[in-house]
């Protein structure tokens, strides 16, 4: 039997996607959509402009998210979709009750909450025992902000098998990552703008929680450290980065790159639905338009991988910033909730 979900922020970037992926999903079911009071009560017909839907899908009547949604519907999960200022007390609420997978950066590092990636951090989802104590009869679980779910795929091979000591990377993110209001097209079009409000802190503090170990029902830090310099270039979709490791100890380039190319994480061991094939692809030179479908959008690629001194390497990781970055990662982690008998 397929699961109720809930979409919230239905009508933006990553919502739109989050309902057609949902409608096509074999463990979910759409069974309630909202977004602001600017919205609500309209159909979803009349908002969603993205991508090909259902005439169900396109019939609903979009509620308005502040309202409490569960008085209506019959909601196994939410997933949400969307800004931070209003996912604090929408999202928690929530949890109180039911399962959220969330997007938003609202609750990402607090000590109870699972950040989440499955292949990197599955045990992690532990955090969801000491939610429970407090009285949650429901959950919230995280995904990380869209370029530091692509990075840390990369880094986790490169973490277990070598250690890391110190991370440098400068992005090239597309303007999907902003959400269909975030960037004037005069302000991107024939540009770069060197410049993404928070998303420097947000990549230089949670690969240290993703990487860190859960000990006594908490998150000890990964000691590395990351220093970013985030850039938004003319790309509709996927994210590039440019990354500059020093390891703990000295690995060839064949091994650095063996490493990558091998890995594989509990999702692809317990066959999720969304789950990649191969989590990171090998490419010579990746690509936002020539790679970022790869694995359905859920795999990253990494290429231009050179050896630059003893202990350090310069390689390229991109990766779908609304597909592996948002609601595929979303639903993995649902996936993996579910599989863990979350849900
Ligand atoms: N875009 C990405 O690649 C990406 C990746 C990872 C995480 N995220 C995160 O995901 C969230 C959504 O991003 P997005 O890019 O989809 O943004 P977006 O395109 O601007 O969509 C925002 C959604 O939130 C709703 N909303 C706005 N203000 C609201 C309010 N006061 N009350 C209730 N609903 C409200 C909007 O509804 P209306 O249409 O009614 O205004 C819309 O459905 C954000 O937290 C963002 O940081 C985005």
């Amino acid at each position: 039997m397929k699961l109720n979900a809930a979409v919230l922020g239905a009508t933006g970037m990553v919502g739109q996607r989050f309902v057609k992926m949902l409608s096509e999903s074999n463990w979910f079911e759409v069974e309630c959509i909202s977004a602001s009071k600017r919205t609500a009560g309209t159909r979803y017909r009349d908002n969603a402009l993205g991508f090909e839907y259902s005439d169900d899908i396109l019939d609903m009547t979009i509620e308005d998210t502040t309202k409490n949604i569960l008085k209506d519907h019959d909601i196994d999960i939410a997933f949400s979709a969307i800004p931070a200022d209003i996912a604090g007390k929408v999202e928690a609420d929530l949890a109180e009750k039911v399962a959220v997978a969330t997007n938003s950066a609202a609750h990402r590092m607090d000590d109870d909450v699972p950040l989440l990636i499955p292949e990197v951090n599955p045990d992690h989802l532990g955090l969801i025992d000491v939610q429970r104590k407090k009285g949650w009869e429901g959950s919230l679980v995280t995904n990380p902000n869209c370029s530091t779910i692509v990075m840390v795929l990369s880094l986790k091979p490169l973490y277990d098998a070598f250690g890391i000591k110190d991370i440098k990377v400068a992005t090239m993110q597309a303007v999907s990552g902003a959400g269909f209001t975030g960037v004037s097209s005069m302000g991107i079009l024939d540009n770069v703008i060197p410049y993404i409000g928070n998303e420097e802190h947000k990549m230089q503090t949670e690969p240290k929680k993703l990487l860190g170990s859960l000990e006594g029902g908490k998150i000890i830090d990964a000691s590395f450290n990351v220093t970013a310099l985030c850039t938004r270039v003319p790309v509709i979709d996927g994210h590039t980065e440019s990354i500059f490791v020093e390891l703990e100890s000295d690995p060839t380039a064949d091994e650095f790159t063996e490493a990558l190319r091998t890995f594989k994480g509990l999702p692809q061991e317990l066959n999720l639905p969304s789950a990649p094939k191969n989590p990171i692809e090998i490419r010579p030179v990746p690509q936002p338009r020539m790679h970022r479908d790869l694995g359905n959008g859920m795999a990253v690629t990494a290429g231009r991988i050179e050896k630059v001194a003893p202990n350090k390497f310069k390689y390229v990781v991109m990766g779908h910033n609304t597909i592996r970055g948002a609601v595929g990662a979303s639903i993995l982690n649902a996936e993996l909730m579910a599989e863990k008998k979350y849900l």
